[in-house]
């Protein structure tokens, strides 16, 4: 079921709301949607970040290997906007969500790490992280916590440091996939908030949650592939629509 949330009012199905209430294990499903509002663009869409760069050249391997410094100067720019943004009223509630269920995780597509910035504690994280990079000839990993100065950065072995994200045509971190398929599958509710769902196998998630049993709760600007799967879409911003929806819950 659609509902559309107008001049802040939600309604709110009551069998929906006692199901949400009565959950004991929650999860959240995190795509670039709800970091829209803290500035951070989304990838998909006519003002998507793909709509004018070449994901081919800046988030592949292939690409990376070709000019690792062009793909840097890309991730430097990304990191620069990034620190600059503020977790935003979807974030806030997600964390504060969390104190709220026996068991609740975040599985995030989103690198930014601003789930972490509000408060979350347990976030499984897909798609890496922006401010870490990875050595792949040893393994090394470092965290930062500002934009890289020196492009390419050097692992102490000498080799070029990558972003460590998940790039086109790569797998996800196998823990943080068994993880986040274990969540679902354990989840009475789950809520996917700003994802366009087309990315697998982040999109099967819902999905997987669904048929274990659990209810599902969108929450997106528009309808997507997993709006069809949804006990309940509500079209809407996440940092609008995510406090009033806890509102009416907690
Ligand atoms: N913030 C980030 O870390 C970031 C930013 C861009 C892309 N990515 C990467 O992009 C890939 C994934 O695709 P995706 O599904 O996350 O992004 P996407 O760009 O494909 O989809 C974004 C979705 O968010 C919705 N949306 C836009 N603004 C919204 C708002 N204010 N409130 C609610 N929904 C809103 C759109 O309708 C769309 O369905 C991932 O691999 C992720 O790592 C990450
Ligand atoms: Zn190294």
């Amino acid at each position: 079921m659609a509902v559309s949330f107008e001049r802040g009012r939600l309604e709110l199905p009551v069998s929906i709301r006692e199901r949400i209430q009565a959950a004991k294990t929650a999860s959240v499903l995190t795509g670039s949607g709800v970091s829209a509002e803290s500035g951070v663009p989304t990838f998909r869409g006519a003002d998507g970040v793909w709509s004018k760069y070449d994901w081919r050249v800046l988030a592949t391997r292939e690409g990376f290997r070709k000019d690792p410094r062009l793909v840097w100067e890309w991730y430097q720019l990304r990191q620069i906007e990034i620190a600059k943004a503020k977790p935003n009223a979807a974030h806030e509630t997600i964390a504060d969500m969390e104190r709220h269920f026996g068991s609740f995780a975040v599985l995030t597509q989103n690198i930014d790490g601003l789930h972490a910035r509000a408060g979350s504690k347990r976030i499984v994280e897909l798609h890496g992280n922006i401010w870490r990079m990875r050595c792949e000839r040893d393994g090394t990993v470092i965290t930062t916590d500002e934009p890289v100065k020196k492009i390419p950065p050097l692992c102490q072995c000498g080799a070029i440091l990558r972003p460590d994200v998940v790039w086109f045509g790569e797998q996800l971190p196998e823990t943080a996939a068994k993880e986040a398929s274990e969540v679902a599958r354990t989840s009475d509710v789950m809520f996917v908030v700003g994802t366009s769902a087309v990315v697998y196998p982040a999109a099967a998630l819902p999905i997987i949650a669904k048929n274990s049993g659990g209810l599902v709760v969108e929450v997106n600007t528009e309808p997507t592939d997993i709006s069809a799967h949804a006990d309940l879409s509500v079209i809407g911003r996440a940092g609008e629509v995510m406090p009033v929806l806890w509102q009416l819950i907690a």
